[in-house]
């Protein structure tokens, strides 16, 4: 997604889960979380990973780490085939990749002492020698603003906020070039979230991480994005730098989403955009292009032909992008469209409403803080 060497990259990642199977039974369905997702993330970038509720986020993070097996596709870490390392190899690979969850009290051992969490992964890593870890433990917990005598307690001895610090510490531990972080702020208050975001662009400068950056959050995404992706039903459906994807979305379902966000100048406030129709089950994705069920400009080729993701810089995947985008004034968020409802009368109309509710909660209560990316 950048002119600079990536250090992981995947090529067509496809996870499908088998679901409803009993004991001796078939499978009721099959989900198609992840269908045929590329992407690459280079040092001290942020590729941000932005879609609603259930359309593969956190399924395309296990992919990357290997957590899951995908059924097709490619992972490369520093040019390195994952898939095809045995498991000594991929024990020492996973050192350079690893995760911060949203929920750090799911993610921690609660009878392990902060120490001993960030211990652990030293040990397991052999990042340092056994008589060095209890001064590299000291130096993590500083690394994320936690005091030294943070070592002695548990997890749930921290807040919120100093919890997902731990979590963060302890992905450090191994010494990663890699951190996939899975909506790592929507669990805290606004202001904690600003200063974890903060500390998160301070390692970046400092080590020269490469994040994917996974939220549902367009404001964080916003702050903290060099690149996005925009992922609806398990598929990229645009991608690009962040400061072109957000001043010129190219593709009807981010021009939905970021129709939804709060802009704070009144000149620059497009319309909200409302979408039609119901979010398809995962268990039977729309042929086709998989937005036709909401899309405005659905026609009878979005019905029945994928709109493939070109390999260019800002990429989408829309048979009617041209069209569209001519119709488009920039940077002034999505104008009215065919199909598209920005009126407030009719109790048929209302009833067909979808407005991407958990955005809008999000804005709802209240933008985050602002970003700094000061020393
Ligand atoms: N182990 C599993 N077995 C069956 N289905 C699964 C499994 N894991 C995920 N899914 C399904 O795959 C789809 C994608 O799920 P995923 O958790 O990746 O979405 P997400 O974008 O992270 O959602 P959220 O924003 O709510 O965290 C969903 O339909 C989910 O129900
Ligand atoms: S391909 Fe068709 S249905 Fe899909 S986003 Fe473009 S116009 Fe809409
Ligand atoms: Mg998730």
């Amino acid at each position: 997604m950048t002119g600079a060497p990536a250090v992981l990259r995947a090529e067509g990642l496809v996870k499908r889960f088998e679901v409803g199977r009993g004991l001796f039974g078939r499978a009721r369905g099959v989900v198609s979380a992840v269908d045929g997702v590329s992407l690459a993330v280079a040092p001290g970038r942020t590729l941000a990973v932005v879609g609603e509720s259930g359309c593969g986020k956190s399924t395309l993070a296990r992919l990357l780490l290997r957590l899951i097996e995908p059924d097709d596709g490619r992972i490369e870490l520093d040019g390195q085939d994952l898939r095809a390392l045995d498991e000594g190899s991929l024990l020492r690979a996973r050192r350079h990749v690893q995760m911060v969850f949203q929920d750090p009290f799911g993610s921690l051992n609660p009878r392990m002492s902060a120490g001993d969490t960030l211990a652990e992964p030293l040990r397991l890593h052999a990042v340092v020698p056994a008589s060095e870890r209890a001064a590299r433990v000291r130096r993590l917990l500083d690394q994320v603003g936690l005091p030294a005598e943070a070592a002695q307690r548990y997890p749930h001895e921290f807040s919120g906020g100093q919890r997902q610090r731990l979590a963060i510490a302890r992905a450090l531990a191994a010494g990663p070039k890699v951190l996939v972080c899975d909506e790592p702020v929507s669990a805290l208050d606004v202001s904690i979230q600003a200063q974890i975001l903060n500390l998160l662009a301070d390692l970046q400068r400092e080590l020269g991480l490469a994040y994917v950056f996974i939220s549902h959050d367009l404001a964080v995404v916003r702050q903290v994005a060099t690149e996005v992706a925009v992922m609806y039903l398990g598929r990229f459906v645009e991608t690009g730098p962040a400061a072109q994807v957000f001043a010129r979305p190219r593709h009807p379902y981010t021009q939905a989403l970021l129709g939804a966000v709060p802009v704070a100048d009144p000149a620059r406030r497009g319309r909200r955009v409302v979408l039609a129709g119901d979010v398809p089950s995962p268990l039977a994705p729309p042929p086709g292009c998989r937005f036709h069920t909401r899309c405005p400009h659905a026609d009878d080729r979005c019905r029945q032909e994928a709109p493939p993701l070109p390999a260019t810089l800002h990429a989408v995947a829309c048979w009617h992008a041209e069209q569209i985008a001519a119709r488009q004034p920039a940077a002034a968020g999505p104008g009215p469209d065919a199909g598209t409802d920005t009126s407030n009368d009719g109790a048929r109309q209302r009833r067909q409403r979808i407005v991407l509710q958990h955005l809008q909660a999000a804005f709802e209560r209240g933008a985050p803080a602002p970003f700094s990316s000061s020393p």
